[in-house]
């Protein structure tokens, strides 16, 4: 019987699980307060849905070994969306419509439906010689246990879509209907198809909601599509679109007609490690993001991730972020406030000078949150240097360049392994100031800039000696309105 297999995969995994815990919680890179796996193989962050007084999240897994493969859904839980607790593995393959070494129980969405949790995710199996991608229900009572739906797979690719390029659904309730949209490809091009049902279990093809004709790609992972403030969003992982990863569109949805009009396009993270996102809506009403902190290989800025695979796990999550609209439509992504109660020993500057050979430092350490407002008006250097865990030659630069108008996360100095730096440009106030809020932890940093309009997120993977943080001016004179700062406290994840 089915959900007698289910189970045993479950406990199997999870013995894997206890077996490597241990060893792998001792690691160096293991970070400080960012979600990770207990061990092994975490990417997209899936299910993500605040029920019965808790947040869940689930996520890409693979609990053997720190690679990517026979994917699983696991599982967390928060009170405050900080601090989690690892609850038992939710989905395994276990079927024949999602067990592949190179599939299994691939990325989706959860609802609350009759009581019940639902999850919605892609079973991905091989038939043919080829990939073969359908939708999947699972259902749970406590929100804990899953059962599949016997009647699986709900829904396959219409003809005119490519079977092996057809999941991460993402559905949503909208009475009488059930909507669904999940990430495909058709005549080579990204696209999102749209789906309606009263049910859940028999779904009916409404049309694509947007496509690709080449600027945005071959295919679309990930598609999420929420109301906030009035308007829709429409945001999808697209691929081949070079250093362009996380794409957001503000418009209208016409549901009848299966249609999505973007009136603003925006990137939702601009840094080297950042895809797959997906969102919640929490009992406060707040639209909160989570990002896989990753990348694949086709990916400008890859690297293999091989230090913190040699201790047993691979993957994070970046911070949890809540999506706000700017009176001109763009949306900005802000820290989530609960974040504050990681905070330690700070510190706190007005009206700073950095003058051209003067260093101003921070606190030495591994994790740390900078903020700064920079006035503009009385800054003639070149550019403003943050250099972040440095030691011989090494560090991770977060460049303020004033003569080109740019954003940079540079890491190709920053360890042995990675690469790439990351640009976007600022944008100053109207009074002439710039902001910069940046979260650093053992292996990655955040910056968030612009009114928090612009994200970079960057993993590294500095030596255990590289631990000096501090404020540089090139070519003149910094003026930092504020400087202030943060260590920031352990807690075990
Ligand atoms: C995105 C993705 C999804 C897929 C999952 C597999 O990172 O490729 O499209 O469902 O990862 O792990």
């Amino acid at each position: 019987m089915s959900t007698k297999r289910l189970r045993t995969e479950i406990m199997r995994a999870e013995q894997a699980v206890e077996e490597n815990r241990v060893s792998t919680s001792q690691g160096r890179l293991r970070q400080h307060y960012h979600f990770m796996p207990p061990t092994g193989w975490l990417n997209d962050p899936n299910g993500l849905i605040y029920f019965h007084g808790n947040y869940h999240i689930f996520y890409q897994y693979n609990p053997y070994t720190p690679e990517w493969g026979a994917m699983h859904w696991g599982h967390a839980i928060s009170q405050d969306c900080v601090h989690w607790e690892h609850l038992s593995i939710a989905l395994a393959p276990s079927e024949e419509y999602d067990t592949y070494e190179r599939g299994g129980c691939f990325s989706g969405s959860a609802l609350e439906y009759q009581g019940k949790l639902w999850l919605i995710y892609t079973g991905s199996t091989f038939r043919n010689g080829k990939s073969f991608q359908t939708q999947c229900l699972a259902y749970s009572e406590d929100g804990i246990h899953f059962t599949k739906y016997k009647g699986n797979p709900v829904l396959e690719a219409p003809p005119e879509y490519d079977p092996a390029d057809f999941r991460d659904p993402k559905v949503w309730r909208q009475d009488p209907w059930f909507y669904l949209i999940c990430g495909a490809k058709r005549n080579g091009f990204g696209t999102a198809p749209l789906f309606r049902s009263r049910d859940l279990f028999s779904w009916e093809y409404m049309g694509t909601l947007m496509e690709s004709r080449g600027e945005w790609g071959s295919m679309w992972e990930c598609p999420d599509l929420f109301r906030l403030e009035g308007r829709w969003v429409f945001t999808f992982s697209p691929y081949g679109t070079g250093e362009r990863k996380t794409v957001y569109m503000v418009g209208d949805l016409d549901c009848e007609k299966g249609k999505f009009y973007p009136e603003r396009e925006g990137e939702i993270d601009w840094g080297c490690n950042y895809y797959a996102p997906q969102t919640m809506l929490d009992d406060k009403g707040r639209r909160i993001l989570f990002g896989w902190a990753g990348e694949w290989d086709w990916m400008p800025w890859w690297s293999p991730q091989k230090p913190t695979k040699k201790e047993g796990w691979a993957g994070h999550f970046c911070l949890p972020r809540k999506i706000g609209m700017l009176p001109d439509g763009s949306l900005n992504f802000c820290p989530l406030e609960e974040l504050k109660a990681l905070r330690g020993k700070s510190r706190r500057l007005e009206m700073l000078q950095i003058r051209e050979g003067e260093t101003c430092s921070l606190p030495e350490g591994v994790a740390l949150e900078v903020q700064v407002v920079v006035d503009l008006e009385d800054t003639d250097a070149a550019r403003c240097v943050f250099t972040f865990r440095s030691a011989k030659q090494k560090c991770l630069k977060v460049v303020l360049d004033f003569d080109t108008g740019e954003l940079l996360v540079d890491r190709r100095e920053a360890d042995e392994y990675s690469k790439g730096c990351s640009r976007s440009s600022f944008l100053p106030t109207n009074d002439r100031k710039l902001d910069l809020h940046i979260f650093m932890d053992q292996c990655s940093v955040e910056v968030f800039a612009n009114q928090y309009r612009t994200v970079h997120s960057c993993n590294f993977f500095p030596a255990e000696d590289q631990t000096v943080n501090q404020i540089t001016a090139v070519g003149g004179t910094v003026r930092l309105r504020i400087l202030e700062c943060w260590e920031i406290k352990r807690i075990v994840i």
